[in-house]
Parts: C-alpha cells; structure tokens; sequence
C-alpha cells in the first residue's frame, strides 16, 4: 500500500506510522526524520533545514521534495510506504503525484489524524524521544520510560526537540493550518481521505486507522 498520514503537530502520526507500517510490512518514511537524521549528522542539508524548522516553518519545497523521491526510490520501498509528514502543501502533493504517475503508481489512502489544539499542545510539550531511533518515542505522563531520561527499548539518552518549545509549536500549528490542511482538500478531490479520530488510548487509535485503511 501507498499511504500518505496527515494531521496537526504532536497528533501521534510518528506513533501511529511505526506501529502501521510494522503490521502492513512496508516503510515508514518521516521527512522530519530524515531532516533530524542529517542535522545530527551534520550534512549541509542538516545546517539548511535547522534554520526553518527551529523557526517552526516548513524547509523549501526544491529539498525537501528531492529528499524524499530519494527515499521513496530505495529498494525497500518498491511495494509501497507509509509517508509521514510529506506532503506538506498542495506543491508537494502535486509533485508526489506526477513521480507517481512517472512510475505508474498511485496512492490508495490518505489518513487524516485528527486531534483538538489543546490536546496537541499537551503531546508536544511532554514529549521526550530517544538520542539513538526516532521510533523510540515517550511522553512524560502519558507514555512515561521506567527511568526518567532513559530509553525503555534500547537504554539511550530522552531528549526534548528543540522545535517542542511554546513559541515554536504555536507557529507549527499556524503553518498546519494555512499551508497543510488544503491538501486534505485536495486528496478529498481525488476520493482518498479518511479521517481517524487521534484521541484515546495509542493502541486503540492503531486499531481504528488500521480498519480504516484495510476493512478489517
Ligand atoms: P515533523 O517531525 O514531521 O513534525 P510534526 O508534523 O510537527 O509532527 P510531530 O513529530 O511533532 O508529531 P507527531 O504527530 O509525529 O506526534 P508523535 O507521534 O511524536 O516535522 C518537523 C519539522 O520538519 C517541520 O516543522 C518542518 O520544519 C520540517 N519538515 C518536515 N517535513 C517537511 C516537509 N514535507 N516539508 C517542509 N518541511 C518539513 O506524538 C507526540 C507525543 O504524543 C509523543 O510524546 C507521544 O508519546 C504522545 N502520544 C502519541 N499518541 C498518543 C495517544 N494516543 N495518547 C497519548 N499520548 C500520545
Ligand atoms: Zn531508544
């Protein structure tokens, strides 16, 4: 399958696409991943996307749409994905959908998590991910590690995104709106969304996207 999971900052989409890519066998590509993975890396594209995401803005369209077709054409990624975070904007849904096209492709869904303000505000602000994998993710009191600062799955170090502070999720959460939320418009258009309520409990959120995304 080719899904594309869309929703507001701190909705749980990194959460939800480890766990839904795991059971549907294919990969989870997170452009915010990728853009942490090269700043800690230190890579000129890592220096570059800094600047925009500490500002809580989107990384331009040119890089950000060449990274991902990079990783959407890595072998493991043939039979289908789970996109987490990409698109963005209506440019970068057009622009998905014309490699698609090239290839002969299509997507099959788009998820749209849905999650109020103030409950998105309280996600971020206790989040806490692991030094060593992304997937490894924690929230103070809602998921907290045995040990406080210390990875329940492999022992490394919890720490806070630098763009989890207020000012900078209050800018995220602008930009959601005005920049993102018209791509679910646009995927409407095309007869792919369907939206999932984010609220409760991780595991029953998992279960309502699954048998909305496959029946079952
Ligand atoms: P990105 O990394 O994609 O961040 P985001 O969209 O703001 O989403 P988050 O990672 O904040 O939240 P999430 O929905 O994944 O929630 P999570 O599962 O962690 O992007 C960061 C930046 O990179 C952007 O601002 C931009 O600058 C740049 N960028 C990325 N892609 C780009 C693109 N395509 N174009 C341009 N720029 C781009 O959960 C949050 C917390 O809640 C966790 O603590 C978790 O444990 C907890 N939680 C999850 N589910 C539940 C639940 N059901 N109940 C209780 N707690 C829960
Ligand atoms: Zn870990």
């Amino acid at each position: 399958m080719r899904i594309v999971l869309v929703g507001p900052p701190g909705a749980g989409k990194g959460t939800q696409a480890t766990r839904l890519a795991e059971t549907l066998h294919i990969p989870h590509i997170s452009t915010g991943d990728l853009f942490r993975a090269n700043i800690s890396q230190q890579t000129e594209l890592g220096k570059l996307a800094k600047s925009y995401m500490d500002a809580g803005n989107l990384v331009p369209d040119e890089v950000t749409i060449a990274m991902a077709k990079d990783r959407m054409e890595q072998p493991d990624a043939e039979g289908g994905f789970l996109l987490d975070g990409f698109p963005r904007n209506v440019s970068q849904a057009e622009a998905l959908d014309e490699l698609l096209e090239t290839e002969g492709m299509k997507l099959d869904a788009v998820l749209d998590l849905e999650a109020p303000e103030d409950e998105v505000v309280k996600r971020i602000a206790g989040r806490r991910v692991c030094r060593n994998d992304s997937a490894h993710v924690f929230h103070v009191t809602y998921t907290p590690p045995k040990k406080e600062g210390v990875c329940d799955v492999c022992g490394g170090e919890l720490y806070q995104r630098d763009d989890d502070s207020e000012e900078t999720v209050r800018k995220r959460l602008e930009v959601y709106h005005t920049q993102t939320e018209p791509i679910i418009d646009y995927y409407k258009a095309q007869g792919l969304v369907t939206t999932v309520s984010a609220m409760g409990k991780v595991a029953d959120v998992t279960k309502r996207a699954m048998s909305a995304l496959t029946g079952s």
